[in-house]
């Protein structure tokens, strides 16, 4: 058969849209009106100072606070405000506070984080018949190749409190990548990090962009931001005043003004200066 149609190209869809979303706590805006996308295989960063209500945002989108106002679809479907539903829907997470269980093995955590993804019920798991069997094997296999992904494999029967900060972090990632999410955000991943465990936690979220997983991170190391993202969006004070690359983001006087909160010269300078440490 011949078509003499021509192909209309179809507008690729974000795979996280999230429409004008407000979150009141009585009389506080945390976050006022704001929107933002994620397209498929992007890193977007999220900035702003300590109070913008980033951390408040995320929660928006994993159902921990349902918003006042506005909706949050991803591929397409509007996401419940239950984090068991988000994260089944394919959206992991880590958290700004570490979230580990601290008496677990490595290995147990990240098995925690595969539940959402095994079919095997209370029943089989109380009957341990050959299927509950094979799937605890495939989720042991599963959650050993992400210990391996992120550096962590000799670690696998240590203690999650043992472990030290920086690892700590790499493992709340690899129990969010345990949910085979296709959108993971990050919640200042490099808090309390060292400079080369920054630098190894960059060449981590590209490995995980490259597995075809979508990253929205928050943080305040700007050369980590603007060496890993596509696009950055800054909130202040709840509100979105510019998003864009790194330079529209860098140039941006209310930015300059409003998140560094310092004056004018100096802040040009200090943004100028991130510019430069990053071409290195
Ligand atoms: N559950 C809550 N109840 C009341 N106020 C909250 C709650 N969560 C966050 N806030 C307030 O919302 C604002 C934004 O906080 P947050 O989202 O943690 O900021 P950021 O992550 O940008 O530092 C802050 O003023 C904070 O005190
Ligand atoms: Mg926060």
């Amino acid at each position: 058969m011949t078509t003499t149609a021509v192909e209309q190209p179809q507008a690729v869809k974000p795979l996280l849209e999230v429409s004008n979303v407000t979150m009141r706590f009585g009389g506080l805006t945390a976050v006022n009106d704001v929107s933002l996308t994620v397209g498929e295989g992007e890193i977007i960063g999220l900035i702003g100072p300590n109070g913008a209500g980033k951390t408040t945002f995320f929660n928006c989108l994993t159902g921990l606070y349902v918003p006042t106002e506005g909706v949050v679809r991803y591929r397409d479907t509007v996401l419940p405000p239950k984090p068991h539903l988000v994260t089944q829907a394919g959206i992991a997470r880590t958290f700004q506070n570490i979230r580990l269980f601290a008496n677990m093995t490595v290995l147990e955590n990240v098995l925690v984080g595969r539940h959402s993804r095994t079919k095997e019920g209370i029943f089989s798991a109380i009957l341990r018949g050959p299927s509950y069997h094979r799937a605890e094997a495939e989720s042991r296999e599963k959650a050993m190749e992400l210990l391996a992904f992120t550096g962590l494999a000799d670690k696998a029967e240590h203690l999650a409190r043992n472990l030290p900060y920086g690892e700590q972090r790499k493992l709340e990632i690899a129990r969010a990548l345990a949910s085979d999410p296709g959108l993971l955000l990050l919640d200042e991943p490099t808090a309390g990090m060292n400079p080369q465990e920054t630098r190894a936690a960059e060449e981590l979220v590209f490995a995980i962009r490259d597995k075809g997983v979508s990253i929205l991170v928050i943080e305040h190391d700007m050369r980590f931001i603007f060496n890993l993202c596509d696009r950055t969006a800054v909130l202040v004070q709840g509100q979105k005043i510019v998003e864009g690359d790194r330079e529209t983001v860098q140039n941006d006087e209310r930015v300059i003004t409003a998140y560094l909160g310092a004056p004018l010269e100096s802040t040009t300078t200090a943004v100028a200066e991130t510019v430069t440490e990053t071409d290195q």
